[in-house]
Protein backbone atom coordinates (compact mmCIF):
# COMPACT_ATOMS: atom_id res chain seq x y z
CA UNK A 1 0.00 0.00 0.00
CA UNK A 2 1.37 3.68 -0.40
CA UNK A 3 0.71 5.71 1.95
CA UNK A 4 -1.26 8.89 2.38
CA UNK A 5 1.49 11.91 0.96
CA UNK A 6 2.44 14.30 3.91
CA UNK A 7 0.50 17.52 4.20
CA UNK A 8 -2.54 16.07 2.10
CA UNK A 9 -5.81 17.83 3.74
CA UNK A 10 -8.46 16.18 4.36
CA UNK A 11 -11.73 17.46 3.74
CA UNK A 12 -14.30 18.55 6.84
CA UNK A 13 -17.12 17.13 5.16
CA UNK A 14 -16.75 13.47 6.17
CA UNK A 15 -19.76 11.92 6.49
CA UNK A 16 -19.18 9.97 9.76
CA UNK A 17 -16.73 10.40 12.79
CA UNK A 18 -15.01 7.18 12.34
CA UNK A 19 -13.02 8.79 9.48
CA UNK A 20 -12.59 12.13 11.15
CA UNK A 21 -11.11 11.71 13.75
CA UNK A 22 -7.83 9.16 12.51
CA UNK A 23 -7.26 11.34 10.03
CA UNK A 24 -6.16 13.66 12.09
CA UNK A 25 -3.14 11.97 13.11
CA UNK A 26 -0.49 10.20 11.12
CA UNK A 27 -1.76 7.06 9.81
CA UNK A 28 -0.32 3.76 11.63
CA UNK A 29 2.83 2.63 10.39
CA UNK A 30 2.13 -1.54 10.65
CA UNK A 31 3.17 -4.08 8.83
CA UNK A 32 1.63 -4.26 5.86
CA UNK A 33 -1.21 -6.64 6.21
CA UNK A 34 -2.69 -5.74 2.68
CA UNK A 35 -1.99 -6.56 -0.94
CA UNK A 36 -3.75 -3.97 -3.22
CA UNK A 37 -5.89 -2.07 -3.72
CA UNK A 38 -6.97 -2.90 -7.51
CA UNK A 39 -9.77 -2.42 -10.06
CA UNK A 40 -11.60 -4.48 -11.41
CA UNK A 41 -14.52 -3.65 -13.77
CA UNK A 42 -16.78 -6.41 -14.32
CA UNK A 43 -20.28 -4.45 -15.41
CA UNK A 44 -20.92 -1.43 -17.03
CA UNK A 45 -17.92 0.70 -16.55
CA UNK A 46 -19.37 4.02 -17.21
CA UNK A 47 -21.07 3.81 -13.71
CA UNK A 48 -18.97 0.89 -11.78
CA UNK A 49 -15.89 -0.08 -10.22
CA UNK A 50 -14.74 -3.34 -8.05
CA UNK A 51 -11.87 -2.59 -5.72
CA UNK A 52 -10.64 -5.76 -4.01
CA UNK A 53 -7.51 -6.32 -1.35
CA UNK A 54 -6.09 -8.70 0.10
CA UNK A 55 -5.99 -8.76 3.42
CA UNK A 56 -3.07 -11.43 4.93
CA UNK A 57 -3.91 -13.19 8.53
CA UNK A 58 -3.84 -11.07 11.23
CA UNK A 59 -1.71 -12.94 13.46
CA UNK A 60 -2.12 -10.68 16.72
CA UNK A 61 -5.62 -12.14 16.73
CA UNK A 62 -8.39 -10.85 19.59
CA UNK A 63 -9.54 -13.83 21.61
CA UNK A 64 -12.52 -12.07 23.17
CA UNK A 65 -15.17 -10.62 21.18
CA UNK A 66 -16.10 -7.45 21.39
CA UNK A 67 -20.56 -6.94 22.55
CA UNK A 68 -22.81 -4.39 23.82
CA UNK A 69 -23.43 -3.44 27.39
CA UNK A 70 -24.74 -1.07 29.38
CA UNK A 71 -22.42 0.53 32.14
CA UNK A 72 -20.64 -0.46 34.83
CA UNK A 73 -18.81 -3.33 33.49
CA UNK A 74 -17.70 -5.37 36.36
CA UNK A 75 -18.25 -8.64 39.33
CA UNK A 76 -18.68 -8.75 42.72
CA UNK A 77 -20.05 -6.09 45.24
CA UNK A 78 -23.45 -5.92 42.97
CA UNK A 79 -22.76 -2.77 41.25
CA UNK A 80 -22.31 -3.84 38.19
CA UNK A 81 -25.05 -3.51 35.14
CA UNK A 82 -23.10 -6.03 32.61
CA UNK A 83 -21.53 -8.32 34.98
CA UNK A 84 -18.83 -10.45 33.81
CA UNK A 85 -18.87 -13.79 35.47
CA UNK A 86 -16.26 -15.26 33.30
CA UNK A 87 -13.42 -12.60 34.62
CA UNK A 88 -12.63 -13.42 37.50
CA UNK A 89 -9.41 -15.88 37.81
CA UNK A 90 -9.38 -15.31 34.06
CA UNK A 91 -8.40 -12.05 32.89
CA UNK A 92 -7.80 -8.94 34.56
CA UNK A 93 -8.09 -6.41 31.96
CA UNK A 94 -11.82 -5.01 30.48
CA UNK A 95 -11.61 -2.15 27.35
CA UNK A 96 -14.64 -0.43 26.89
CA UNK A 97 -15.59 2.46 24.06
CA UNK A 98 -17.84 4.27 22.35
CA UNK A 99 -18.54 7.84 20.30
CA UNK A 100 -19.67 10.74 21.90
CA UNK A 101 -20.99 14.17 21.23
CA UNK A 102 -20.79 17.46 22.76
CA UNK A 103 -24.12 18.53 22.62
CA UNK A 104 -24.90 21.85 20.08
CA UNK A 105 -25.84 23.99 22.64
CA UNK A 106 -22.71 23.48 25.02
CA UNK A 107 -21.31 27.38 26.17
CA UNK A 108 -18.08 28.19 25.50
CA UNK A 109 -15.37 27.22 28.28
CA UNK A 110 -17.42 24.08 28.62
CA UNK A 111 -15.41 21.36 30.51
CA UNK A 112 -15.33 17.54 29.43
CA UNK A 113 -15.77 15.86 32.42
CA UNK A 114 -15.56 11.79 33.41
CA UNK A 115 -17.80 10.79 36.94
CA UNK A 116 -16.19 7.19 37.25
CA UNK A 117 -16.34 4.34 39.75
CA UNK A 118 -13.20 2.16 39.19
CA UNK A 119 -11.89 -0.95 40.87
CA UNK A 120 -8.86 -0.56 40.72
CA UNK A 121 -7.25 0.97 37.85
CA UNK A 122 -8.35 2.89 34.31
CA UNK A 123 -6.63 4.60 31.34
CA UNK A 124 -8.72 6.73 29.72
CA UNK A 125 -8.48 7.83 25.31
CA UNK A 126 -9.62 10.50 24.02
CA UNK A 127 -10.41 10.54 20.21
CA UNK A 128 -7.43 8.10 20.33
CA UNK A 129 -5.49 9.80 22.84
CA UNK A 130 -4.18 9.23 26.26
CA UNK A 131 -6.34 12.07 28.51
CA UNK A 132 -6.11 10.53 31.81
CA UNK A 133 -4.87 7.37 34.05
CA UNK A 134 -5.08 6.13 37.37
CA UNK A 135 -3.23 3.72 39.59
CA UNK A 136 -1.62 1.72 36.81
CA UNK A 137 1.71 2.11 34.37
CA UNK A 138 1.95 0.73 30.86
CA UNK A 139 -1.11 -0.11 28.54
CA UNK A 140 -2.91 -3.18 27.40
CA UNK A 141 -1.27 -6.48 28.13
CA UNK A 142 1.94 -4.58 29.23
CA UNK A 143 0.64 -3.18 32.55
CA UNK A 144 2.61 -3.00 35.54
CA UNK A 145 2.18 -1.44 38.89
CA UNK A 146 -1.91 -1.40 39.34
CA UNK A 147 -2.57 -0.30 42.49
CA UNK A 148 -5.78 -1.27 44.63
CA UNK A 149 -8.74 0.92 44.52
CA UNK A 150 -12.22 0.51 45.80
CA UNK A 151 -14.80 2.30 43.74
CA UNK A 152 -17.14 3.06 46.62
CA UNK A 153 -17.22 7.07 45.52
CA UNK A 154 -17.87 8.60 42.26
CA UNK A 155 -14.88 10.66 41.01
CA UNK A 156 -14.42 13.55 38.94
CA UNK A 157 -11.88 14.04 36.19
CA UNK A 158 -11.31 16.91 34.07
CA UNK A 159 -10.73 15.79 30.55
CA UNK A 160 -9.76 18.88 28.39
CA UNK A 161 -12.43 21.32 26.98
CA UNK A 162 -16.26 20.46 25.76
CA UNK A 163 -16.18 22.08 21.72
CA UNK A 164 -19.68 22.30 21.37
CA UNK A 165 -20.61 19.57 18.52
CA UNK A 166 -17.50 17.79 18.75
CA UNK A 167 -18.14 13.87 18.07
CA UNK A 168 -15.45 11.36 18.59
CA UNK A 169 -14.46 8.53 20.39
CA UNK A 170 -13.99 7.55 23.99
CA UNK A 171 -11.85 4.40 25.32
CA UNK A 172 -11.33 3.03 28.57
CA UNK A 173 -9.09 0.54 29.82
CA UNK A 174 -10.11 -0.83 33.00
CA UNK A 175 -7.56 -3.32 34.95
CA UNK A 176 -7.90 -5.51 38.15
CA UNK A 177 -4.93 -5.20 40.63
CA UNK A 178 -5.34 -9.07 40.63
CA UNK A 179 -6.49 -12.45 39.01
CA UNK A 180 -8.42 -13.31 41.91
CA UNK A 181 -9.58 -9.83 43.00
CA UNK A 182 -12.96 -10.17 44.39
CA UNK A 183 -13.99 -7.34 42.59
CA UNK A 184 -14.27 -5.31 40.02
CA UNK A 185 -15.79 -2.25 38.51
CA UNK A 186 -15.84 0.48 35.25
CA UNK A 187 -18.35 2.75 35.38
CA UNK A 188 -18.08 5.86 33.82
CA UNK A 189 -20.56 8.40 32.56
CA UNK A 190 -19.13 11.61 30.66
CA UNK A 191 -20.55 14.87 31.38
CA UNK A 192 -19.60 18.66 29.85
CA UNK A 193 -19.42 21.36 33.09
CA UNK A 194 -20.58 24.66 32.44
CA UNK A 195 -21.97 27.28 34.99
CA UNK A 196 -20.89 25.06 37.94
CA UNK A 197 -23.14 22.23 36.49
CA UNK A 198 -23.11 18.81 34.63
CA UNK A 199 -24.20 18.45 31.93
CA UNK A 200 -24.44 14.64 30.54
CA UNK A 201 -22.94 13.74 27.77
CA UNK A 202 -23.00 9.70 28.20
CA UNK A 203 -25.22 8.97 30.65
CA UNK A 204 -25.05 6.51 33.47
CA UNK A 205 -25.89 3.18 32.26
CA UNK A 206 -25.38 4.15 28.20
CA UNK A 207 -24.47 1.31 26.20
CA UNK A 208 -20.72 0.33 25.70
CA UNK A 209 -18.88 -1.49 23.44
CA UNK A 210 -16.76 -3.92 25.67
CA UNK A 211 -13.96 -6.38 25.06
CA UNK A 212 -13.00 -9.16 28.16
CA UNK A 213 -10.98 -11.85 28.01
CA UNK A 214 -8.93 -10.91 24.85
CA UNK A 215 -7.00 -7.95 23.64
CA UNK A 216 -8.24 -5.60 21.36
CA UNK A 217 -6.11 -4.61 18.26
CA UNK A 218 -4.04 -1.82 17.69
CA UNK A 219 -6.35 1.16 16.83
CA UNK A 220 -8.71 0.72 19.08
CA UNK A 221 -9.19 3.34 20.69
CA UNK A 222 -9.97 5.28 17.70
CA UNK A 223 -12.70 3.15 16.34
CA UNK A 224 -16.59 4.40 16.08
CA UNK A 225 -17.15 1.03 18.87
CA UNK A 226 -21.47 0.92 18.75
CA UNK A 227 -22.26 1.11 15.11
CA UNK A 228 -25.72 0.03 14.88
CA UNK A 229 -26.64 -3.22 16.90
CA UNK A 230 -23.05 -4.47 16.49
CA UNK A 231 -20.70 -3.63 19.01
CA UNK A 232 -17.63 -4.85 16.49
CA UNK A 233 -15.95 -1.94 14.78
CA UNK A 234 -15.35 -2.93 11.11
CA UNK A 235 -12.28 -4.10 9.88
CA UNK A 236 -11.98 -2.45 6.89
CA UNK A 237 -14.02 0.73 5.73
CA UNK A 238 -13.80 2.04 2.25
CA UNK A 239 -14.95 5.56 1.54
CA UNK A 240 -14.84 7.78 -1.79
CA UNK A 241 -15.82 10.93 -3.58
CA UNK A 242 -15.27 12.54 -6.89
CA UNK A 243 -11.95 14.14 -6.82
CA UNK A 244 -13.69 17.53 -7.49
CA UNK A 245 -14.83 17.56 -4.21
CA UNK A 246 -18.36 17.07 -2.49
CA UNK A 247 -19.14 14.54 0.40
CA UNK A 248 -17.57 11.18 1.28
CA UNK A 249 -19.67 8.15 1.04
CA UNK A 250 -18.54 4.91 2.51
CA UNK A 251 -18.85 1.72 0.35
CA UNK A 252 -20.59 -1.56 1.37
CA UNK A 253 -17.93 -3.65 1.91
CA UNK A 254 -18.27 -7.77 1.65
CA UNK A 255 -15.37 -10.27 2.24
CA UNK A 256 -14.44 -13.86 1.56
CA UNK A 257 -11.85 -16.26 2.31
CA UNK A 258 -8.98 -16.10 -0.34
CA UNK A 259 -8.64 -19.35 -1.98
CA UNK A 260 -7.12 -21.96 0.22
CA UNK A 261 -5.57 -19.51 2.42
CA UNK A 262 -6.50 -18.09 5.78
CA UNK A 263 -6.57 -14.21 4.02
CA UNK A 264 -9.46 -12.72 3.28
CA UNK A 265 -10.68 -10.71 0.17
CA UNK A 266 -11.77 -7.09 0.71
CA UNK A 267 -14.01 -5.89 -1.96
CA UNK A 268 -15.80 -2.54 -3.00
CA UNK A 269 -18.22 -3.49 -5.25
CA UNK A 270 -19.25 0.14 -6.86
CA UNK A 271 -22.40 1.32 -9.02
CA UNK A 272 -24.57 3.99 -9.42
CA UNK A 273 -20.98 6.07 -10.03
CA UNK A 274 -21.29 8.91 -12.39
CA UNK A 275 -19.21 8.53 -16.07
CA UNK A 276 -16.17 9.95 -17.10
CA UNK A 277 -15.50 11.01 -13.16
CA UNK A 278 -12.15 11.02 -11.28
CA UNK A 279 -13.14 9.33 -7.89
CA UNK A 280 -10.45 9.58 -4.69
CA UNK A 281 -11.36 6.47 -2.14
CA UNK A 282 -9.51 5.73 1.06
CA UNK A 283 -9.04 2.33 3.03
CA UNK A 284 -8.96 2.48 6.84
CA UNK A 285 -7.74 -0.50 8.75
CA UNK A 286 -8.91 -0.79 12.55
CA UNK A 287 -10.60 2.77 12.30
CA UNK A 288 -7.05 3.94 10.90
CA UNK A 289 -5.92 5.15 7.19
CA UNK A 290 -3.95 3.07 5.05
CA UNK A 291 -3.80 5.28 2.13
CA UNK A 292 -5.62 6.63 -0.74
CA UNK A 293 -6.16 5.81 -4.37
CA UNK A 294 -7.56 7.26 -7.67
CA UNK A 295 -9.34 5.65 -10.36
CA UNK A 296 -11.65 7.13 -12.96
CA UNK A 297 -14.78 5.44 -14.60
CA UNK A 298 -15.41 5.32 -18.36
CA UNK A 299 -17.07 7.98 -20.30
CA UNK A 300 -20.96 7.61 -21.26
CA UNK A 301 -19.88 8.21 -24.62
CA UNK A 302 -17.12 7.45 -26.86
CA UNK A 303 -14.70 9.67 -27.19
CA UNK A 304 -11.84 9.44 -30.16
CA UNK A 305 -8.58 8.26 -29.31
CA UNK A 306 -9.58 5.84 -26.35
CA UNK A 307 -7.13 3.75 -25.87
CA UNK A 308 -7.21 -0.24 -23.44
CA UNK A 309 -3.94 -2.58 -23.59
CA UNK A 310 -4.04 -6.60 -23.42
CA UNK A 311 -2.18 -9.65 -23.05
CA UNK A 312 -1.57 -12.26 -20.78
CA UNK A 313 1.10 -14.84 -19.31
CA UNK A 314 2.06 -12.32 -16.83
CA UNK A 315 4.10 -14.02 -13.90
CA UNK A 316 7.49 -15.29 -14.86
CA UNK A 317 9.18 -13.33 -12.55
CA UNK A 318 8.87 -10.09 -10.81
CA UNK A 319 11.02 -8.23 -12.65
CA UNK A 320 9.31 -9.03 -15.84
CA UNK A 321 5.58 -8.61 -14.53
CA UNK A 322 6.81 -5.27 -13.08
CA UNK A 323 8.24 -3.35 -16.22
CA UNK A 324 5.42 -4.91 -18.64
CA UNK A 325 2.52 -3.52 -15.96
CA UNK A 326 4.54 -0.76 -15.67
CA UNK A 327 4.36 -0.19 -19.15
CA UNK A 328 0.58 -1.17 -18.93
CA UNK A 329 0.60 2.10 -16.25
CA UNK A 330 2.75 4.58 -18.57
CA UNK A 331 0.20 4.00 -21.52
CA UNK A 332 -2.53 5.37 -19.78
CA UNK A 333 -4.89 3.22 -21.04
CA UNK A 334 -8.52 3.27 -19.82
CA UNK A 335 -8.43 -0.05 -18.83
CA UNK A 336 -6.01 -3.55 -19.46
CA UNK A 337 -7.67 -6.71 -20.89
CA UNK A 338 -5.63 -9.52 -19.34
CA UNK A 339 -6.19 -12.72 -21.26
CA UNK A 340 -5.09 -15.74 -18.46
CA UNK A 341 -1.99 -17.11 -16.63
CA UNK A 342 -2.23 -14.22 -15.06
CA UNK A 343 -0.33 -15.07 -11.32
CA UNK A 344 0.91 -18.68 -12.43
CA UNK A 345 -0.60 -20.11 -9.01
CA UNK A 346 -1.81 -23.26 -10.56
CA UNK A 347 -4.73 -23.15 -7.74
CA UNK A 348 -2.28 -24.10 -5.16
CA UNK A 349 0.31 -21.43 -4.75
CA UNK A 350 -1.21 -18.13 -3.04
CA UNK A 351 1.77 -16.01 -2.32
CA UNK A 352 1.75 -15.65 -5.92
CA UNK A 353 -1.03 -14.25 -6.11
CA UNK A 354 -0.27 -11.88 -3.54
CA UNK A 355 2.75 -10.74 -5.35
CA UNK A 356 0.53 -10.47 -8.60
CA UNK A 357 -1.65 -8.38 -6.57
CA UNK A 358 1.10 -6.12 -5.22
CA UNK A 359 2.87 -6.02 -8.95
CA UNK A 360 -0.12 -4.62 -10.62
CA UNK A 361 -0.99 -1.80 -7.82
CA UNK A 362 2.42 -0.46 -7.37
CA UNK A 363 3.30 -0.54 -11.14
CA UNK A 364 0.07 -0.39 -13.16
CA UNK A 365 -0.76 3.33 -12.26
CA UNK A 366 -0.77 5.90 -14.80
CA UNK A 367 1.32 8.88 -14.80
CA UNK A 368 -1.30 10.98 -12.82
CA UNK A 369 -1.37 8.22 -9.75
CA UNK A 370 -4.62 6.93 -11.45
CA UNK A 371 -5.25 3.16 -10.40
CA UNK A 372 -5.58 0.84 -14.00
CA UNK A 373 -8.69 -0.92 -13.88
CA UNK A 374 -8.82 -4.74 -15.16
CA UNK A 375 -10.87 -6.86 -16.82
CA UNK A 376 -9.84 -10.17 -15.99
CA UNK A 377 -10.04 -13.73 -18.27
CA UNK A 378 -9.39 -17.34 -17.28
CA UNK A 379 -6.29 -19.27 -18.21
CA UNK A 380 -4.54 -22.74 -17.57
CA UNK A 381 -2.55 -21.16 -14.75
CA UNK A 382 -4.89 -20.42 -12.80
CA UNK A 383 -6.53 -24.03 -12.19
CA UNK A 384 -4.59 -26.91 -10.16
CA UNK A 385 -3.23 -29.49 -13.17
CA UNK A 386 -2.93 -26.72 -15.53
CA UNK A 387 -3.77 -28.39 -18.44
CA UNK A 388 -5.80 -27.73 -21.65
CA UNK A 389 -8.81 -28.96 -21.40
CA UNK A 390 -11.71 -28.06 -23.85
CA UNK A 391 -13.76 -31.05 -23.52
CA UNK A 392 -13.32 -32.52 -19.96
CA UNK A 393 -12.77 -29.19 -17.64
CA UNK A 394 -12.29 -29.67 -14.13
CA UNK A 395 -14.89 -27.11 -12.81
CA UNK A 396 -14.29 -23.98 -10.54
CA UNK A 397 -13.42 -25.47 -7.39
CA UNK A 398 -9.91 -25.90 -8.81
CA UNK A 399 -9.30 -22.82 -9.57
CA UNK A 400 -9.93 -21.36 -5.84
CA UNK A 401 -7.93 -18.48 -6.10
CA UNK A 402 -9.20 -17.02 -9.37
CA UNK A 403 -12.95 -17.16 -8.07
CA UNK A 404 -12.59 -15.80 -4.84
CA UNK A 405 -10.63 -12.49 -6.31
CA UNK A 406 -12.83 -11.36 -9.12
CA UNK A 407 -16.08 -10.50 -9.27
CA UNK A 408 -18.63 -10.93 -11.93
CA UNK A 409 -17.38 -14.93 -12.22
CA UNK A 410 -21.00 -16.28 -10.58
CA UNK A 411 -21.68 -18.25 -13.56
CA UNK A 412 -18.25 -19.12 -14.77
CA UNK A 413 -15.19 -17.53 -16.02
CA UNK A 414 -16.88 -15.95 -19.28
CA UNK A 415 -18.43 -12.54 -18.39
CA UNK A 416 -19.32 -9.30 -20.68
CA UNK A 417 -18.81 -5.75 -20.02
CA UNK A 418 -20.26 -3.31 -21.89
CA UNK A 419 -19.15 0.39 -21.89
CA UNK A 420 -22.23 1.66 -22.20
CA UNK A 421 -22.91 1.76 -26.29
CA UNK A 422 -20.03 2.10 -27.49
CA UNK A 423 -18.07 -1.03 -26.70
CA UNK A 424 -18.18 -4.61 -25.66
CA UNK A 425 -15.57 -6.36 -24.73
CA UNK A 426 -16.13 -9.89 -24.07
CA UNK A 427 -14.22 -13.30 -21.76
CA UNK A 428 -14.50 -16.42 -22.06
CA UNK A 429 -12.96 -19.54 -20.79
CA UNK A 430 -10.56 -21.20 -23.42
CA UNK A 431 -11.54 -25.11 -21.67
CA UNK A 432 -10.01 -24.32 -18.50
CA UNK A 433 -12.76 -24.83 -15.67
CA UNK A 434 -15.56 -24.62 -18.55
CA UNK A 435 -15.66 -26.67 -22.01
CA UNK A 436 -15.29 -24.57 -24.91
CA UNK A 437 -18.65 -26.35 -26.70
CA UNK A 438 -20.25 -25.46 -23.42
CA UNK A 439 -20.09 -21.86 -24.05
CA UNK A 440 -20.88 -21.56 -27.59
CA UNK A 441 -24.46 -20.74 -26.92
CA UNK A 442 -23.68 -18.37 -23.87
CA UNK A 443 -21.19 -16.86 -26.51
CA UNK A 444 -23.65 -16.96 -29.77
CA UNK A 445 -26.43 -15.02 -27.61
CA UNK A 446 -23.67 -12.17 -26.20
CA UNK A 447 -22.81 -11.57 -30.00
CA UNK A 448 -26.49 -11.68 -31.18
CA UNK A 449 -27.14 -9.40 -28.87
CA UNK A 450 -24.82 -6.61 -29.29
CA UNK A 451 -24.83 -6.37 -33.40
CA UNK A 452 -25.77 -2.54 -32.29
CA UNK A 453 -22.71 -2.13 -30.62
CA UNK A 454 -19.96 -0.27 -33.00
CA UNK A 455 -17.05 -1.98 -31.15
CA UNK A 456 -16.10 -5.26 -29.65
CA UNK A 457 -13.70 -7.63 -28.73
CA UNK A 458 -12.94 -11.39 -27.41
CA UNK A 459 -10.33 -12.85 -25.21
CA UNK A 460 -9.81 -16.07 -24.05
CA UNK A 461 -6.37 -17.73 -23.60
CA UNK A 462 -6.01 -20.52 -25.84
CA UNK A 463 -4.90 -19.59 -29.29
CA UNK A 464 -7.14 -21.10 -32.08
CA UNK A 465 -4.93 -19.74 -35.05
CA UNK A 466 -1.11 -20.03 -33.40
CA UNK A 467 2.00 -20.28 -34.71
CA UNK A 468 2.94 -23.50 -33.96
CA UNK A 469 4.61 -23.59 -30.54
CA UNK A 470 1.42 -25.68 -29.42
CA UNK A 471 -1.15 -27.39 -31.28
CA UNK A 472 -4.03 -24.81 -31.99
CA UNK A 473 -7.05 -25.03 -30.03
CA UNK A 474 -9.42 -26.80 -32.77
CA UNK A 475 -12.82 -27.02 -30.69
CA UNK A 476 -12.31 -23.26 -30.92
CA UNK A 477 -11.58 -22.90 -34.45
CA UNK A 478 -15.06 -25.04 -35.20
CA UNK A 479 -16.92 -23.44 -32.24
CA UNK A 480 -16.32 -19.98 -31.53
CA UNK A 481 -14.65 -18.72 -34.84
CA UNK A 482 -17.67 -18.98 -37.16
CA UNK A 483 -19.58 -16.78 -34.72
CA UNK A 484 -16.54 -14.00 -34.56
CA UNK A 485 -17.23 -14.01 -38.32
CA UNK A 486 -20.75 -14.19 -37.98
CA UNK A 487 -20.82 -10.89 -35.72
CA UNK A 488 -17.93 -8.90 -37.45
CA UNK A 489 -15.64 -9.23 -33.89
CA UNK A 490 -12.81 -6.24 -34.57
CA UNK A 491 -10.17 -8.71 -33.12
CA UNK A 492 -9.86 -11.58 -30.86
CA UNK A 493 -7.22 -11.91 -28.54
CA UNK A 494 -5.33 -14.96 -27.98
CA UNK A 495 -2.47 -15.95 -25.60
CA UNK A 496 -0.52 -18.71 -24.36
CA UNK A 497 1.96 -19.60 -26.06
CA UNK A 498 4.66 -16.93 -24.86
CA UNK A 499 4.61 -15.28 -28.49
CA UNK A 500 4.05 -12.41 -30.46
CA UNK A 501 1.86 -13.43 -33.68
CA UNK A 502 -0.85 -11.35 -35.93
CA UNK A 503 -2.74 -12.75 -37.93
CA UNK A 504 -4.03 -11.26 -41.08
CA UNK A 505 -8.17 -10.88 -40.73
CA UNK A 506 -9.37 -14.25 -41.51
CA UNK A 507 -12.67 -16.18 -42.27
CA UNK A 508 -12.43 -20.13 -42.27
CA UNK A 509 -8.30 -19.65 -42.15
CA UNK A 510 -8.29 -17.97 -45.00
CA UNK A 511 -7.15 -14.19 -45.50
CA UNK A 512 -9.95 -11.98 -45.75
CA UNK A 513 -9.28 -8.47 -45.79
CA UNK A 514 -12.66 -7.16 -46.10
CA UNK A 515 -14.71 -9.96 -43.71
CA UNK A 516 -12.32 -11.71 -41.59
CA UNK A 517 -11.04 -11.42 -37.88
CA UNK A 518 -8.26 -10.34 -36.75
CA UNK A 519 -6.41 -12.46 -34.05
CA UNK A 520 -3.41 -11.17 -31.68
CA UNK A 521 -1.28 -12.74 -29.55
CA UNK A 522 -0.09 -14.48 -27.81
CA UNK A 523 0.67 -14.16 -24.37
CA UNK A 524 3.84 -12.45 -23.30
CA UNK A 525 3.30 -10.65 -20.84
CA UNK A 526 5.95 -11.11 -18.15
CA UNK A 527 7.18 -15.03 -18.99
CA UNK A 528 9.85 -16.50 -20.63
CA UNK A 529 9.26 -16.18 -24.18
CA UNK A 530 9.05 -19.65 -26.27
CA UNK A 531 10.94 -19.79 -29.96
CA UNK A 532 8.33 -19.32 -33.01
CA UNK A 533 9.08 -22.55 -35.39
CA UNK A 534 10.89 -21.28 -38.28
CA UNK A 535 8.13 -22.10 -40.94
CA UNK A 536 5.21 -19.81 -38.99
CA UNK A 537 5.17 -18.48 -42.50
CA UNK A 538 3.87 -21.75 -44.01
CA UNK A 539 0.73 -20.83 -42.08
CA UNK A 540 -0.82 -18.35 -44.22
CA UNK A 541 -2.77 -17.00 -41.89
CA UNK A 542 -0.57 -15.22 -39.61
CA UNK A 543 0.79 -11.55 -41.18
CA UNK A 544 3.45 -11.55 -38.29
CA UNK A 545 5.66 -14.18 -35.69
CA UNK A 546 8.25 -13.34 -32.87
CA UNK A 547 9.84 -14.03 -29.85
CA UNK A 548 8.90 -11.27 -27.73
CA UNK A 549 7.69 -9.75 -24.45
CA UNK A 550 4.69 -7.47 -25.37
CA UNK A 551 1.62 -5.81 -24.82
CA UNK A 552 -1.03 -4.83 -27.12
CA UNK A 553 -2.02 -1.44 -27.34
CA UNK A 554 -5.63 -0.19 -29.07
CA UNK A 555 -6.32 2.80 -30.19
CA UNK A 556 -10.01 3.40 -31.33
CA UNK A 557 -11.35 6.62 -33.50
CA UNK A 558 -14.88 6.82 -34.90
CA UNK A 559 -13.34 5.63 -37.83
CA UNK A 560 -11.02 2.67 -36.54
CA UNK A 561 -8.76 0.81 -35.11
CA UNK A 562 -4.57 1.00 -34.69
CA UNK A 563 -3.01 -1.90 -32.78
CA UNK A 564 0.93 -1.56 -31.81
CA UNK A 565 2.52 -4.22 -30.26
CA UNK A 566 5.25 -3.04 -27.81
CA UNK A 567 8.03 -4.35 -25.10
CA UNK A 568 8.49 -2.97 -21.91
CA UNK A 569 10.56 -0.03 -22.86
CA UNK A 570 7.71 1.12 -24.95
CA UNK A 571 9.45 0.13 -28.27
CA UNK A 572 6.62 -0.14 -30.86
CA UNK A 573 7.67 -3.52 -33.18
CA UNK A 574 4.42 -4.16 -34.64
CA UNK A 575 1.58 -2.22 -36.02
CA UNK A 576 -1.87 -2.86 -37.76
CA UNK A 577 -4.79 -0.99 -38.26
CA UNK A 578 -8.01 -1.50 -39.48
CA UNK A 579 -11.77 0.30 -40.19
CA UNK A 580 -14.65 -0.24 -37.92
CA UNK A 581 -16.76 -2.74 -39.63
CA UNK A 582 -19.82 -1.97 -37.43
CA UNK A 583 -21.56 0.85 -38.25
CA UNK A 584 -20.11 2.94 -35.57
CA UNK A 585 -21.24 6.41 -35.28
FE1 LIG B 1 -1.28 -20.73 -20.66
Amino acid sequence: MRRESPGRSFPESVTRALFLIPFLFVPLSLSAAEYGPFCQWHRDPTTSMAIHWIATEEKEGERGEWKLGAAGFGYGDDDDQTVLKGMRKKYRSVYIRRPYEVPANAPEGAELTIGIRYDDAFILYLDGKEALRKGVEGAGADISKVKKHEAEVWEYFKLGPAVAGHKGVIAIEGHNESLDSSDFTLRPRIDYRANRKLHPVVREGAKWAYLGGGTPRAGWTRIEGVKGEGAEAPRYQLALRPKTGGGWTFANLRDRKFGTTEHRVFSADLGDLEPGTRYLFKIARWGAPIGSWEFETAPATFEEGMTFVTGGDMYGTRAWMDAMNRRAGQEDPLFALLGGDLAYANGTKGNRWLDWVDSWHKCAVAPDGRLIPMIVVIGNHEVKGYKFRPTDAPGRAQAPFYFSLFLGQEEGAQLTVDFGNYLSVVGIDSGHTTNIAAQTQWLARILGNRLGIPRQFVCYHRPAWGAGVKDDANDIRREWSPLFEQFKVDCVFENDHHIYKRTHPIVGGKRNDRDGVLYLGDGAWGVKIRSVPKDWKKRTYLAEARSVNHLIKVTMTSGQFVYEAMTADGDIFDETMRSVRRGAK
